[in-house]
C-alpha cells in the first residue's frame, strides 16, 4: 500500500537528521581525540555509528517504498568549544529529533499507519535516551 504523501516527507527529514547527526558527531570523536581526551573520543565515534544505523533504517524503508533516499540538506558542522558545550549542542540536537519522531508518531496515529508508527517510536525512544543523556552531561549532572 501507498503510505501517505506526509509519511515521505517524514521519512526523509529523519533521514537528513540522521545523517546530520552521523556528521556532527564524527566531528566531535576527532575534535575530542586531538583534545587528548580518548575516552569522549571513543564515545562520540560510538554515537556516530548509532545514528548511522539509524540512517540505514531509514533509507531501506525508503527503498521499500519505491523512494530514492536523497538527503538535501546537512546542516553546518557545530563542534563547541569544550566537551560541555560539545554536550549542550548534542542535547539541542537530540531535542530537535524528538520532536522530529513525536510529531512523526502523532501524525502516523492519525491516519493509522500502524507500520510506521512502530518505525518511528523505535527512533524516538533512542533519540530521547540520547537526549537525556546529553542534558545530564551539560548540565554536569552526568553519572
Ligand atoms: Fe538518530
Ligand atoms: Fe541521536
Amino acid at each position: 500500500m501507498r503510505p501517505h504523501p506526509r509519511i515521505i516527507g517524514y521519512l526523509t527529514r529523519a533521514l537528513e537528521h540522521e545523517l546530520n547527526a552521523v556528521q556532527q558527531y564524527q566531528t566531535r570523536a576527532a575534535l575530542t581525540e586531538l583534545w587528548g581526551l580518548p575516552d569522549l573520543a571513543a564515545h562520540y565515534r560510538q554515537e556516530a555509528i548509532e545514528e548511522l544505523a539509524h540512517a540505514e533504517r531509514l533509507t531501506r524503508q525508503l527503498l521499500l517504498l519505491g523512494v530514492a533516499p536523497t538527503a538535501l540538506a546537512l546542516t553546518a558542522v557545530r563542534p563547541g568549544r569544550d566537551p560541555q558545550e560539545m554536550a549542550a549542542l548534542s542535547a539541542e540536537m537530540e531535542r530537535a529529533a524528538v520532536h522530529l519522531y513525536d510529531d512523526a508518531c502523532q501524525f502516523c496515529q492519525r491516519i493509522r499507519d500502524q507500520e510506521h508508527w512502530t518505525l518511528f517510536q523505535g527512533l524516538l525512544n533512542e533519540e530521547l535516551a540520547h537526549f537525556q543523556q546529553y542534558q545530564a552531561a551539560a548540565t554536569g549532572n552526568a553519572p
